[in-house]
């Protein structure tokens, strides 16, 4: 099932309670939180306070993409604060495999990150164990780039390993998701898609999560017919 995950990265930050409520009535059911901390990516965003405000004002999963180094220091900090998922980049963990269980052992879904020049078959090892994979398809730090097409090979990899090797994990894909690359983002394989700027960038998230959403649900319907 597609599912759209709005990222409050294009939202208005001093309305974002307003901003999540309009996206989840225009359909999106996962909340994206890009964490930022200007090392890992060349920007500066939100950490566990604003998850912690967040999650009063929504019921819907808080997805947690951490951009950060050293996320294991703050994983405990954003169990406390109600994060639901907690995605932690390939390119930041050293002990991705440790990581990995320590955001379950606080009771979160892990996930794992790529950037774009990352292949997918190097994550072979932590497959059995991530809720999802995230596909950047952009490089990571702003909102309203341009998706990287190569993309799309690393979506259709992760659906054909999840079928080789039997497991379960989602396949996500985060940067560009607008209406002129949904379609082809959904006929690869993706079913969490993170659209920052296509919900936000307007200021009429209702509204524009809505469009993009059945745009995804078309795109699906044929690539099952
Ligand atoms: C980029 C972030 C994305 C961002 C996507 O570093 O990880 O979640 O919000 O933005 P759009 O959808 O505008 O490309
Ligand atoms: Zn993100």
């Amino acid at each position: 099932m597609v599912e759209l995950v709005p990222s409050i990265l294009s939202a208005d930050f001093a309305r974002l309670a307003d901003e999540i409520a309009a996206a989840e009535r225009g359909g999106g059911s996962v909340i994206h939180v890009d964490v930022m901390d200007g090392h890992f990516v060349p920007n500066i965003t939100v950490g566990p306070p604003i998850v912690q405000s967040l999650r009063r004002h929504t019921k819907l999963p808080l997805d947690c993409h951490l951009m950060i180094e050293n996320p294991d220091e703050f994983i405990p900090a954003f169990a406390d604060a109600g994060a639901n998922w907690v995605s932690v980049h390939y390119e930041a963990c050293r002990h991705l495999h440790r990581t990995l269980q320590f955001i379950a052992h606080h009771g979160m879904q892990p996930a794992v990150v790529v950037n774009p020049h990352t292949e997918v078959d190097l994550l072979i090892p932590v497959l059995g164990m991530v809720h999802h994979v995230l596909v950047m398809s952009v490089n990571p730090g702003f909102g309203g780039q341009q998706f990287i097409p190569y993309s799309l090979n690393k979506i259709r990899r992760l659906k054909e390993l999840r079928r080789e090797l039997g497991l379960s994990y989602r396949i996500e894909v985060d940067g560009g998701v607008a209406h002129d690359t949904v379609a082809s983002i959904v006929e690869a394989g993706a079913e969490l898609l993170v659209a920052g700027n296509a919900v936000f960038g307007e200021g009429h998230a209702e509204r524009d999560a809505r469009s993009l959403l059945e745009a995804a649900q078309r795109a699906a319907r044929i690539a099952a017919a």
